[in-house]
């Protein structure tokens, strides 16, 4: 907490750690009231540094110190200072034993940083910055040593002690304690330290690796949630598989361990050999768990173990490298999940993703590059932008590259830095050094923030048969950021005939058509490039930025025919949908500036209808096509956002494909009824989504019929999916006594199931029927809601301000000035969930002026709140800036 100004770390101001740590030695004692962490560690001075006399500097915070002690003699209070921060020992010599000794208090800890209890156990949290929450360290990423750890506690309340690595002891002590005691031989930076003790059971596995090694795996939960393991254990085997097939990767301990928690900031965190999850991130059953989240749970499952290597194994040298093992973890996870499910509709997800948020983070006041040049708290990092624009890049090179070339590149990134702490810029380089191509200008993509633009236009030579595309390039200017160099964008394309054929691409005026591909990656370097396709005896319709191969955003002035056009022929599936999104896009945003609803266009009611009844085209790519863009993504396209207009226009347009379509749809959910048993495959997720989405539609016209099918499927429901689909559908109509009856159902079945009782606040705090304002605050008096728990925050508060926009932008500024409310609320409490919730009012500038300058005042009244803390202090003020 601090009034005073926090400090910024500049990326230009790196220097190599003054000492290294070889060896950690730690002892926790936990009690009830505290825990005593005792720490010895083995300091050299780093050979690589200027510094040669420079003091040991370690990192503290919030400890309170008992001892400390230099190759075991006790130092006197005059050898060291303490500061609020840190703890700085002025003279030490070459090489030396260090022990110090702190206590701490778990059980008051609600940041969740550190070590801290969540439902009774105690579990650490320590990227980035954290470990210095439980002892003092050089807590930085390129201080890499080998742990051992001893855990005592109370064997009754605590049965279980789980650190990293393997355990190598285990006994009984006096007054009904025990210990274990865990060796990890991975040398790693303080951000992957874990710990767990708590009353938990596990759920046990086994996989032989590549090279027949036999690794143990458990997944370690309450009592109450052990039938909930199945799924995130297939989840990790298939991970493990998919990573030695395609990276080469194999597992490197013997065990490998997951733990659920209920309280946690995050999704969950890769640390060595002792995963921690968001209990919701991991828990499942068929009874308790959508579609949805299945697939999230195995996408995460994968990610944190993909982090071994692309993390652990390799970590990053700094926290501006972030993007580092983030970007390339998603971008693995990503490639895993299209592999397993459908990969059409994992990718229109991440670029719905990228397109919604992404790019309205790199148009906003806290826009900053794939590797920042500074920042105030890092916490505020953990971006879409590190994240999802990262993985892009990642993926960009593997576009440039092939995938034989960008496995070289990776295996040789992966057996060149293995053990090291290392940038962004050595990864780009093993790519480089790999496949011999040049990718200088690429590395703009890590410097430049903001979206770049591309303005396309064409036209079409009939006398030559030459058809000509202009591509230009622009990147806008972000904070701190103008004059922007063009950047290297991959540009997938591929050019369409009058009956849908895709027509052969002939770049240059060669003959014969006989090894002229029919998609091709040009490649953009210039601010503009023209290039000339030949042979063409009609005009073609372009098939742009196949399968987003670029993070952009693409301007070409489609008309609504080509969209309906590119919509039931384009061969690359990713486009048919996107050409669909544009033609909706242009139709809502006809009628937020001109109101008539007579005029909706009838080539989307057609389009709509074909879909509906097309058995034929992968079911998935379909449920996907009839969801119409979100308010989110019409706001994001548009100048100056009216959110009631766009509120109104939307619904009237599914109003008026619903009334169109309405037999149609009727159909359609019959057809999809559920067949056999629950299964999770991409056919039946697809069968669940079209009929949840028939429902929804008919819902929302207020179809008697419809109000009968989704009563029917709530209680014939044997699966979360159907569930939660009927109660959506019923929530966000206008049938207010059937609302009630469902939800207070709802909560009677599950309300001792915490994860699902999140899912119930967000159907609530979603809705424009069952969100507005003083709903939201009576969620906030539920019995179950728990302002300790980050997930029912999320799933009341911040599902409230991101995801029920026409609530919460009610123009009399209600809902802003409830945010900053709860924002200053948790500020004292959980700082770095404040400073995620407050993101929806960073965004005032975009808004037409009646939103804005309410929104402006909210954000206002959070900066001068007495006490803001360091990371509200950063996205307030630059917000304001
Ligand atoms: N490193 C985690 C992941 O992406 C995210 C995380 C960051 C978790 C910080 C906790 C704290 O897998
Ligand atoms: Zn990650």
């Amino acid at each position: 907490m601090r009034t005073d100004q926090p400090k910024t770390i500049y990326l230009s101001e790196y220097k190599v750690p003054a000492h290294l740590v070889d060896t950690v030695d730690l002892r926790f004692e936990l009690f009830e009231d505290g825990a005593r962490v005792h720490s010895t560690l083995s300091v050299r001075r780093n050979p690589e540094s200027a510094e040669v006399s420079a003091p040991l500097t370690l990192d503290g915070d919030s400890l309170k110190l008992e001892h400390v002690a230099l190759n075991g003699e006790e130092l006197a209070a005059s050898d060291y200072e303490e500061t609020e921060d840190q703890l700085v020992i002025a003279k030490v010599p070459a090489q030396f034993e260090l022990t110090v000794v702190t206590w701490i208090e778990p059980q008051n800890n609600t940041r969740l940083e550190g070590l801290y209890k969540s439902s009774g156990m105690f579990c650490t949290q320590c990227e980035a910055e954290s470990f210095r929450c439980i002892t003092y360290f050089p807590d930085r990423p390129d201080v890499m040593a080998r742990y051992r750890t001893r855990i005592e506690a109370d064997k009754s309340s605590c049965p279980v002690l789980l650190s990293n690595g393997n355990d190598v002891e285990k006994g009984d002590l006096e007054n009904g304690r025990h210990f274990v005691t865990w060796e990890d031989p991975f040398p790693k930076p303080s951000y992957l330290f874990a710990l767990v003790a708590g009353d938990l059971v596990e759920k046990k596995d086994t996989f032989t690796t590549c090279s027949g090694r036999g690794i143990d795996l458990r997944i370690f939960v309450e009592p109450r949630n052990a039938a909930k393991c199945e799924h995130a254990m297939d989840s990790l085997k298939r991970s493990m598989r998919w990573d030695e097939e395609t990276y080469g990767r194999e597992y490197d301990l013997d065990i490998f361990m997951i733990v659920a928690v209920d309280d946690f900031n995050m999704g969950a965190m890769e640390n060595k050999g002792l995963n921690i999850f968001n209990s919701s991130c991991v828990l499942a059953s068929q009874e308790t768990a959508t579609d949805l989240a299945f697939q999230q749970i195995e996408a995460i499952v994968a990610h944190e173990y993909f982090h071994n290597w692309s993390g652990n194994r390799v970590t990053c040298r700094d926290w501006f490298q972030l993007s580092l093992k983030e970007g390339f973890t998603v971008f693995r996870d990503a490639t895993f999940s299209a592999d397993v499910g459908s990969p059409t509709v994992k990718r229109i997800e991440d670029v719905t993703l990228l397109r919604t948020a992404q790019f309205a983070e790199d148009a906003g006041p806290m826009a900053h590059p794939v590797r920042p040049a500074s920042y105030m708290e890092i916490t505020n990092f953990y971006t879409l932008t590190i994240y999802e624009k990262g993985a892009e890049v990642v993926r960009m090179i593997h576009t440039l590259l092939g995938p034989d070339l960008f496995r070289k590149g990776s295996d040789l990134y992966f057996e060149r830095h293995d053990g090291q702490a290392v940038t962004t810029d050595d990864f780009v380089k093993a790519m480089e050094d790999a496949s011999g191509r040049n990718l200088t200008q690429f590395r703009l993509w890590y410097e430049q923030a903001g979206t770049p633009m591309l303005t396309v236009s064409d036209d079409y030579d009939a006398k030559q048969g030459i058809y000509r595309l202009t591509i230009q390039q622009s990147v806008p200017d972000t904070p701190g950021q103008t004059g922007k160099q063009p950047q290297h964008i991959p540009f997938a394309l591929g050019l369409l005939g009058a009956s849908g054929e895709a027509l052969p691409l002939r770049l240059e005026s060669a003959q014969g058509a006989a090894n002229a591909p029919e998609e091709s990656v040009l490649e953009l370097t210039e601010a503009s490039h023209t290039f000339e396709f030949h042979g063409l005896a009609q005009k073609p319709v372009p098939s742009l930025l196949r399968h987003f191969s670029a993070p952009v955003r693409v301007v070409y002035p489609w008309s609504r025919e080509q969209l309906v056009f590119l919509m039931s022929h384009d061969p690359d599936g990713f486009n048919r949908w996107d050409a669909g999104q544009r033609l909706a896009v242009d139709v809502i945003q006809s009628l937020v500036s001109s109101p008539d609803v007579s005029e909706i266009e009838p080539r989307l009611v057609e389009a709509c209808r074909a879909l509906l009844g097309d058995s034929a085209l992968d079911q998935a790519l379909v449920a996907k096509m009839l969801q119409l863009p979100s308010e989110a993504y019409l706001i994001e396209l548009a100048d100056s956002p009216d959110v009631a207009a766009i509120h109104r226009a939307r619904e009237q347009v599914l109003s008026h494909l619903a009334t169109s379509l309405r037999d149609e749809l009727v159909a359609c959910y019959h057809r999809n009824a559920g067949v056999g048993t629950y299964e999770i495959t991409p056919e039946s997720i697809a069968r669940r989504s079209l009929r949840n989405t028939a429902l929804a539609w008919l819902l929302m016209i207020n179809d008697d019929a419809g109000r009968e099918l989704a009563l029917q499927q709530l209680s014939d429901a044997d699966n979360m999916t159907d569930r939660m689909g009927a109660l959506r559908a019923l929530v966000n109509s206008d049938y207010a006594d059937e609302r009630s009856t469902a939800l207070a159902d709802f909560y009677e079945r599950f309300q001792d199931d915490p994860q699902v009782v999140e899912q119930w606040f967000s159907v609530q705090s979603s809705s424009d029927r069952a969100g507005q304002l003083p709903q939201i605050q009576a969620l906030l008096q539920h019995p179950a809601f728990d302002w300790k728990n980050p997930n029912k925050i999320r799933s009341v508060v911040g599902v409230f301000a991101g995801q029920n926009l026409s609530a919460f932008h009610n123009p009399d500024g209600s809902g802003y000035s409830f945010l900053a409310d709860q924002v200053c609320r948790l500020d004292d409490s959980n700082p770095q969930i404040a400073a995620r919730l407050v993101t929806p009012l960073t965004r005032w500038q975009k808004f037409a002026p009646a939103y804005s300058s309410l929104m402006r005042s909210a954000l206002e009244r959070i900066r001068d709140k007495p006490g803001l803390s360091a990371d509200l202090y950063e996205v307030v003020h630059k917000s304001l800036e």
